[in-house]
């Protein structure tokens, strides 16, 4: 199994990021002498909130852009112009080279590429990713290629409702085979998911993200359509039912000619009991389980942690013993995205109410210092909720992490 590490970063967090890196360099504990000789540094992008050039050239639109273009980011950005990645990655790369970066991780928008969602191959998407990857490949940096960094073509979303579909299956292994068929001689890395966790949380629950989907009392916007109890677990089963066959498609068609290594990155936190309560501490597992176990479990071990199935009962699908077996193993890297740790405290009033969505079965809340009220689970997620709590805690916490990820 191999785990792969990397600073990954969107463009908007650069600063934030570079300055993180400077303060570990910076700070005499750390230096990147300490850091394993295969330790790779890098920096990411998502196609969307890089390439700008949304209706340039053949690309369709994703459900990214019906959702930015209805005005639903709070301060009503959309994702048209960005950092104009489409006409600018010759000199992002000559930056990158610049700096000493070793690897560059990238998404393809599906949307460009097959702006159909299936079936024919848009010319000038795959000339511009190819050209990406001369590009790096020139400078002697990795390509890191995402398949999927949620911006699902909305044609497939208008069609059979994307990830809540059994569907999407065939259509992103279609997907995955022409990237891995086009750009495979030249890249190495592929990633099948990013954040998959929070992509189900935040598209099927909160409805903070498209395709905006909730349900009443639930979930953060006004949703026109959704169900918060059971939707997001539908998501997720999908797309790992997904990503299976992608990395089977792979391990059989590509990786023996291509050299390889196909993975699934997770947004991850670390998270530890707020008192040394029994009650605290299995609520702690508990999130644990709920927020990493939800993807990693099924697979490592081919099913959904016991307390997942307990809590969300029939909401949350089963896997058939084929999809179990497959599951296992389907992958040679784990991706972790990582940033932020937060304290945990048990919350059964959450779990005793009929009817319950993704964070009411978790039933917990959370808070990043010891010295804040612990509030809900979707606070303690957003990314930058205490830079500070991150540089304190990230040192303490990361090693956990690994252990936690080598040991499964
Ligand atoms: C949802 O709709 C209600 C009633 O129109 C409005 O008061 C509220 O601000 C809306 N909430 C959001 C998050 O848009
Ligand atoms: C959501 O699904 C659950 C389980 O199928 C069902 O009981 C509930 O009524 C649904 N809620 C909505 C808002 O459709
Ligand atoms: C919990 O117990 C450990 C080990 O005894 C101790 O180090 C820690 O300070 C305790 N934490 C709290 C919040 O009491």
């Amino acid at each position: 199994m191999w785990l792969l590490l990397l600073l990954f970063l969107a463009p908007q967090q650069l600063g934030f990021g570079l300055g993180l890196v400077h303060n570990l360099i910076s700070n005499e504990e750390y230096c990147k002498d300490d850091f394993p000789s295969g330790f790779v540094f890098g920096a990411a992008t998502s196609a969307y909130q890089y390439e700008g050039a949304v209706d340039v050239d053949g690309r369709s639109p994703s459900i990214w852009d019906t959702f930015t273009h209805a005005g639903h980011m709070s301060d009503k950005s959309t994702g048209d112009i960005t950092a104009g990645g489409y006409y600018k990655y010759k000199e992002d790369v000559k930056r990158m080279s610049d700096m000493g970066l070793e690897a560059y991780r990238f998404s393809i928008s599906w949307s460009r590429l097959i702006p159909t969602g299936r079936g024919e191959i848009n010319p000038k998407g795959l000339e511009y990713y190819n050209n990406v990857i001369d590009e790096l490949i020139k400078y002697g940096i990795q390509p890191h290629v995402t398949l999927f960094h949620q911006d699902l073509p909305q044609i497939i979303e208008d069609e059979y409702s994307g990830w809540l579909s059994p569907k999407i299956v065939e259509d992103f292994t279609a997907y995955a085979d022409v990237c891995f068929r086009e750009f495979g001689d030249r890249v190495q890395h592929w990633t099948t998911f990013n954040e998959p966790n929070v992509e189900a949380i935040a598209s099927y629950d909160l409805g903070s993200f498209p395709p905006q989907r909730c349900s009443y009392p639930f979930g953060l916007a006004n949703c026109s359509a959704g169900n918060s109890t059971i939707e997001p677990y539908t998501a997720v089963n999908h797309i790992l039912l997904a990503h299976t066959e992608v990395a089977s498609l792979y391990k059989r068609k590509y990786q023996v000619k291509q050299n390889g290594w196909i993975g699934m990155d997770i947004y991850t936190m670390w998270m530890s009991p707020l008192t040394n309560s029994t009650e605290d501490i299995i609520a702690t597992q508990r999130a644990l389980d709920f927020l990493i176990g939800w993807i990693i479990n099924p697979l490592v071990f081919g099913d959904y942690p016991e307390i997942m199935k307990k809590r969300a009962g029939s909401r949350i699908p089963s896997f058939t013993n084929l999809q179990s077996e497959q599951l296992i193993g389907s992958f040679d890297f784990i991706g972790i995205n990582y940033y932020s740790s937060a304290y945990v405290e048990d919350d059964i009033d959450l779990f005793e109410t009929a009817l319950r969505d993704y964070e009411k079965d978790i039933s917990v809340k959370m808070t990043v210092s010891r010295n804040e009220t612990p509030t809900s689970v979707v606070q303690a997620l957003s990314p930058f909720a205490s830079s500070a709590s991150l540089l304190l805690l990230l040192s303490d916490n990361f090693c956990s992490m690994l252990h936690l990820l080598i040991s499964v």
